[in-house]
């Protein structure tokens, strides 16, 4: 793109690659750097180190402007640098700054105007530190801007792309100005602010959205109680427009790399500025036992579960990623490898053969479920919607599902011939299952 500058990037993970080969898409021109010498390999041999939609596609289709590197020197040339580091949390709470530390020291040398934009979620405050090191180092050249991603893995490519807003704390208005321009061509509101501002709508945008989902599941437990069925209960609330309808879904507890991280950093922040953040403590904690209910529910219909074969379908933290970082599958696994029961997994595209040790991951759906006493649905994969058939009903030791993502229509379930126990909504025992005929077996049916 004539005039503009080319884009540095510290960090190939899941947001570096995704920021950029967008901005590769916006036509800049590209370079980003890893330290991880089998990462640049596989990315020069135009192979995307980890699952995530849309992504190989707009690489390979922006192979000339964007390139790979090892050498941070190879960055002097670049106008902007994005730093996209991971930032995981510490033994204390706080967010490890150790990649973000190293990247600073790695600054190429440039007597030029040179932007260093925080991508990474990072403590607020962190852009005032980052300002004085730079000023210790004399890089008064070096402006620093915070710009927070808000990437859902599954959906990066589009979240850059048509993103809800762009923010943009910076020190300096026209650094701030000079981010914004690179993002012409993206049509959606810009929120100019200060730097911690900046950081702190970050921190709070994941921690509001980690609170509606575990509101939400507090009602689905509530529910059960009484009797109600989440799933309308969440409709009839969403449909206020002063709530909406998003982030309300029901389940087995969020996980991922980001909510779990960024609800604890910003606990420990407001902690160790004196403050205790008592809704956060209470968001954490549902989550951690809501993960947990899938065994009493599975009691509930089994008695106890020595012995028992349990097959977990889904594995990653949500569908169309592989990641398993923090992911329910890997808590509701290992109670049941606890318990004594049997396991079996299946997912299509995570593996978890090495953090689940002791449990049997399978090919198949099918597979999974042959000879179990129940399945659970963990994750909201689309193979999964097709669950209650007749194969999978006579595979199974007893036809008992548990859904902890209600994929399911529970009537139907029933019909089926299963035994049906969702989250917050009415369910159906074994003892209750109606006659059913023997099942024609259909290939390929999961
Ligand atoms: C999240 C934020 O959405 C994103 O803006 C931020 O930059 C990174 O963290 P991500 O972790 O990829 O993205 O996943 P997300 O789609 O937000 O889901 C997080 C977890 O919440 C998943 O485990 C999902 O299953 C769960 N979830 C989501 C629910 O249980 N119920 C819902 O209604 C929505």
């Amino acid at each position: 793109m004539a005039g503009s500058p080319t884009i540095g990037i510290f960090g190939a993970g899941w947001v570096g690659l995704v920021t950029g080969a967008c901005f590769a898409d916006l036509g800049h021109d590209v370079i980003v750097r890893d330290v991880v010498p089998e990462r640049i390999d596989a990315l020069k041999a135009a192979r995307t180190p980890f699952h995530e939609p849309e992504l190989s596609d707009v690489l390979a289709r922006n192979a000339e402007r964007i390139h790979y590197t090892l050498e941070a020197d190879d960055l002097a040339s670049a106008g902007v640098l994005f730093i996209c580091v991971q930032t995981p949390p510490t033994y204390s709470g706080d967010a490890d700054l150790s990649y973000v530390w190293t990247a600073l020291d790695d600054l190429p040398h440039t007597d030029e105007r040179q932007l260093l934009v925080m991508k990474s979620t990072v403590p607020v405050g962190t852009g005032e530190k980052v300002r004085a090191a730079l000023d210790a180092r004399g890089l008064t050249n070096v402006g620093y801007i915070s710009n927070p991603e808000f990437l859902a893995e599954g959906t990066a490519v589009r979240d850059f792309m048509k993103p809800d807003r762009i923010v943009i704390g910076a020190f300096e208005a026209e650094d701030g100005a000079a981010v914004e321009a690179l993002y012409a061509g993206i049509d959606t509101p810009v929120v100019r602010t200060d730097v911690a501002s900046a950081e702190m709508i970050k921190l709070a945008a994941n921690a509001f959205l980690s609170t509606r989902i575990s509101f939400i599941n507090e009602i689905a437990n509530v529910c059960e109680l009484v009797g109600a069925d989440v799933q309308s209960v969440a409709q009839g609330v969403g449909l206020d427009h002063r709530l909406g309808p998003h982030f309300f879904r029901a389940g087995v507890g969020w996980g991922g790399s980001c909510f779990g991280k960024d609800v604890s950093a910003l606990k420990q922040l407001a902690g160790n500025s004196g403050y205790h953040f008592q809704l956060l403590a209470a968001v954490i904690e549902v989550n951690e036992l809501q993960k947990r209910r899938v065994i009493s529910k599975l009691e509930k219909h089994l008695g106890r579960l020595r012995g028992k074969t349990i097959a977990v379908l889904g594995l990653a933290f949500k569908p169309d990623t592989d990641d398993m970082r923090d992911a329910p599958s890997l808590v509701i696994a290992s109670r049941l490898l606890a318990e004594g029961a049997v396991v079996r997994t299946w997912d299509p595209v995570a593996d978890a053969r090495d953090r689940l040790i002791g449990a049997t991951q399978c090919a198949t759906v099918l597979e999974a479920v042959t000879g179990a006493d129940a399945a659970v649905i963990v994750t909201e994969w689309e193979e999964l919607r097709q669950l209650a058939s007749a194969d999978v009903r006579d595979a199974m030791r007893l036809p008992l599902i548990v859904d902890g993502r209600n994929l399911l229509d529970p009537a139907e379930t029933r019909r089926a011939g299963f035994a049906y126990e969702g989250v917050g909504r009415p369910s159906s025992p074994l003892e209750a299952l109606p006659e059913t005929e023997p099942a024609v077996p259909v290939s390929g049916s999961t």
